[in-house]
């Protein structure tokens, strides 16, 4: 089964033909065309999304992007319904709709955090052999959600931010620090640099004193740093998680000051590391609650090194009989290709339920709430 999905949730347009099929102990994927316009640039000067902006950008991108598939033979259109912006949605499921009528294929509406989910499981093109249940730590510019999955499709939120998502931090942080948009990456190449310059510095610097301190004169050691951020909600009985703390911190933090390139990339590299203690603490809760046997990320940022290997090394050293599935890289930003893994999965479980003739776009779609 072929299907052509579009993705508009957000601040990329994107368009994907997939091919599907169903295994002996699961799916595989072939993904023939993917195209994916990203209008990020056009938000920088915003420091976000502007959701009226988005929807005029998607509008003009989806038909020049169509220009290469519109001769494909596909079995279906899938559409992102929601989460995401209003506008921005409306307009991808405009353009499905039209494309389904015109070509008499039945219309796939998705929901974009299944399509997150659904997508980092998948290995080498292949959705197999998954040990249930399933927990996925779902992290993007508009979610931090843990998803419990303990039978194929359907999803329990076991915990959530109360507040901001961690993405929405990243990028609130990094303008913070004068970043471009978005900020994830900005912040993370940052932290990285800091790290790497502590490493560095432990190494040159040779014998220490008994209280730690370096005794040979090779260069000062950087001054104590100046901002320990908080880790929010550590300590709670549940799995839910908090941003907005943190973000105030920083900005309290930063207030009145003019960091240094160096305390920019100590400051990041903090940052990072109370993000990073925070989901540890809250993946070990949620591991240990569901009694998980597999373990996935996905969104946009899970696309964060520093992230990644955190999470891979507690699931190493603590959850030694969980499985983790990390996800490529090429698709934890915003994609089709995952919409139409999602629609075909769902598709070829014989789960008729999401033919429709009309979507309606529905910006604060629940992944537990769907169908
Ligand atoms: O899933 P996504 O592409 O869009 C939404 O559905 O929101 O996620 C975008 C978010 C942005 O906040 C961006 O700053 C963040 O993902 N992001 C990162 C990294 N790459 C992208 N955050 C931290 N580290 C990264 N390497
Ligand atoms: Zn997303």
């Amino acid at each position: 089964m072929k299907v052509l999905a579009i993705e508009t949730s957000c601040d990329e347009t994107g368009i994907a033909v997939v091919k599907g099929e169903k295994t002996a102990t699961g799916f595989e994927f072939k993904v023939e065309k993917n195209a994916l316009l990203s209008q990020a640039h056009l938000h920088a000067e915003y420091g976000g999304v502007f959701p009226n902006l988005a929807k005029r950008e998607h509008e003009k991108n989806l038909p020049a992007l169509f220009e290469q598939f519109k001769d494909e033979k596909v079995d279906a259109i899938a559409v992102t319904q929601g989460p995401g912006l209003e506008p921005a949605l409306w307009q991808g499921i405009v353009f499905a709709e039209k494309l389904a009528k015109e070509t008499g294929k039945p219309l796939l509406p998705v929901n974009h955090m299944e399509g997150h989910l659904l997508s980092s499981l998948i290995q080498n093109g292949k959705l197999e052999n998954i040990q249930l249940p399933v927990l996925a730590l779902l992290i993007s510019g508009g979610h931090t959600e843990f998803v419990l999955m303990r039978d194929w499709f359907k999803y329990e939120i076991i915990g959530e931010t109360l507040d901001d998502a961690v993405g929405e931090a990243f990028d609130k942080v990094a303008r913070m620090l004068g970043l471009p948009y978005p900020g994830g990456p900005e912040i993370s190449k940052l932290a990285t640099k800091a790290r790497e310059a502590k490493n560095s510095l432990s190494k040159r610097s040779g014998p220490t004193t008994s209280s730690g301190a370096v005794r040979e004169n090779r260069g000062p050691l950087r001054e104590e740093f100046f901002a320990k951020l908080p880790r929010p909600m550590l300590k709670t009985n549940n799995c839910d998680v908090s941003f907005s703390g943190l973000k105030t911190a920083a900005l309290y933090a930063l207030r009145g000051k003019n960091l240094s390139e160096d305390e920019k990339k100590d400051f990041a590299r903090e940052f990072e590391d109370a993000v990073g203690d925070v989901l540890v603490a809250k993946t070990t809760r949620a591991l240990q609650e569901t009694g998980a046997k597999t373990f996935v990320i996905g969104g946009g940022v899970a696309a964060n090194t520093f992230l990644r290997e955190r999470l891979q090394k507690l699931v190493e050293q603590e959850f030694s009989d969980v499985e983790f599935r990390l996800p490529e890289l090429s698709i934890t930003g915003d994609n089709a290709i995952m919409i139409a893994e999602a629609a075909l999965a769902r598709r070829l479980s014989g789960l008729d339920d999401s033919a429709k003739s009309e979507v309606r776009a529905v910006g604060n779609l629940s992944i537990s709430k769907q169908k």
